[in-house]
C-alpha cells in the first residue's frame, strides 16, 4: 500500500484510518492533501462539540461542522460525530442548568437535533465522552463517575439514557463510549469495563468503546501487549473497539524517541490484529498543529510535542513509517 488509508482498506476485515480534522487546518492546501490522501475517517477536532453546535439554548449553528463533514464526504471518508454528551466544551447555559427534567430535556434535544442534522452523513457517534474520573490523569486511583451537570442533575442513569435517545434517533448508527487513560490495564479501565459490561447486560444500545490513546504526559503509557489484552476483554463483551485519538507526546522527555516509535508500531499492530478493532484515528495531522503543544498538562511550554506522523512541512516522519509497517 502507498498510503495508510489504502493499507487499512486492504486489510481483512478493513480498518478505518482516521484523523482529527480542524476547520483551520482545511485552510491549508498541504494539510488538506495529506489528510485526504492518507485517511478514510474523520473526527472534527472541535466543531461538533456542544459549545460549537448549540452555543445558545435551542439555537444550532451548523456551518463549521458542515464544512468538515462535506469535505470528508467529497474525499470518500467516513465521519465520527464527536461528541454528544461531555462535561467539557459545554456552553455556560448548559453547565449551569438545574433540575432533572430541564437537563434531561436539553440533553434529549441536543442529541436528537444533532444526530438528525447529520443523518445519512454521519453514522458513527461518540455518544458519551469521558464520564469517569480519577484522582490523576494516569488512571490510577479512586475511579468514580465524573461530576457534571448530567450526573449531578439526572444521576448515573444519564449514560444509559443518552444511548437510548441516540438509538431512537438513528436505529442503524454505531454508538460508542469514549475515554482516555483506559488504554492499558489500570483502575480506571477496570471501572469503565464494569460500567460498559453493566450497560451490555441491561440491554443499553452501545456498539463499541473508543480508547483515546493519548500516550505520554499527562496521560499514561501503554505497550502494545497491554493494549491488546485490554481491548480483547471489551471485544469479548461483543463490542467493537477503536483507537479514537492517538498521539504520543515527547514533551518533558518522558517518552524517548525510540519508545515513541515502538509504541506507535506495537499499539497500531495490536488494533490491526484484533478483528473487532475497527478504526485507528490519530489526533491531528502534523506536529505543528497538535493540541498538545499549547495544552498546559502536556509539559510542552511552547515546544512542539512531536506527537504525530507528519512534520511541520507535512513530510512523513519515522513514526509514519512505523505505523505503515504495522498495517
Ligand atoms: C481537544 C482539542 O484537540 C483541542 O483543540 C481543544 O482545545 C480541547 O479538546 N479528549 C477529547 C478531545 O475527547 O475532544 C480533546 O480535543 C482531547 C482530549
Amino acid at each position: 500500500a502507498s498510503t495508510l488509508r489504502e493499507a487499512g482498506e486492504k486489510a481483512n476485515p478493513p480498518i478505518l484510518i482516521g484523523a482529527a480534522i480542524s476547520g483551520g487546518g482545511l485552510g491549508n492546501n498541504d494539510y488538506k492533501r495529506v489528510a485526504g490522501a492518507e485517511h478514510s475517517y474523520v473526527t472534527a477536532e472541535n466543531e461538533m462539540k456542544w459549545d460549537s453546535l448549540e452555543p445558545s439554548a435551542g439555537n444550532f449553528s451548523w456551518g463549521s461542522a458542515d464544512n468538515i463533514v462535506n469535505w470528508a464526504r467529497q474525499n470518500n471518508m467516513k465521519i465520527k460525530g464527536h461528541t454528544l454528551v461531555w462535561h467539557n466544551q459545554l456552553p455556560g447555559w448548559m453547565s449551569s442548568m438545574t433540575g432533572k427534567d430541564n437537563v434531561t430535556a436539553a440533553m434529549r434535544r441536543h442529541i436528537t437535533q444533532v444526530m438528525g442534522h447529520f443523518k445519512d452523513r454521519v453514522d458513527t457517534w461518540d455518544v458519551v465522552n469521558e464520564a469517569v474520573q480519577t484522582d490523576s490523569d494516569t488512571g490510577v486511583g479512586n475511579p468514580r463517575m465524573r461530576p457534571s451537570v448530567f450526573l449531578n442533575q439526572i444521576g448515573e442513569n444519564y449514560i444509559d439514557l443518552a444511548f437510548q435517545i441516540a438509538r431512537e434517533q438513528d436505529p442503524k448508527a454505531k454508538l460508542y463510549y469514549n475515554d482516555y487513560s483506559i488504554d492499558a490495564r489500570n483502575a480506571k479501565v477496570d471501572f469503565v469495563y464494569n460500567m460498559v459490561k453493566g450497560m451490555v447486560d441491561r440491554g443499553v444500545p452501545i456498539d463499541g468503546v473508543g480508547f483515546q490513546m493519548h500516550i505520554g504526559p499527562p496521560n499514561n503509557e501503554a505497550t502494545g501487549a497491554d493494549v491488546a489484552a485490554n481491548m480483547k476483554r471489551f471485544t469479548d463483551l461483543g463490542l467493537e473497539v477503536l483507537i479514537s485519538e492517538m498521539d504520543i507526546n515527547r514533551c518533558g522527555g518522558v517518552v524517548t524517541a525510540e519508545e515513541q516509535l515502538a509504541y506507535y508500531h506495537d499499539i497500531v499492530e495490536a488494533c490491526f490484529k484484533l478483528p473487532k478493532c475497527t478504526a485507528i484515528t490519530f489526533w491531528g495531522i502534523n506536529d505543528g498543529r497538535s493540541w498538545l503543544n499549547s495544552w498546559s498538562g502536556a509539559l510542552c511550554n511552547g515546544q512542539s510535542s512531536q506527537s504525530l506522523l507528519f512534520n511541520d512541512q507535512y513530510g512523513k516522519k519515522e513514526t509514519y513509517n512505523r505505523v505503515m509497517n504495522a498495517l
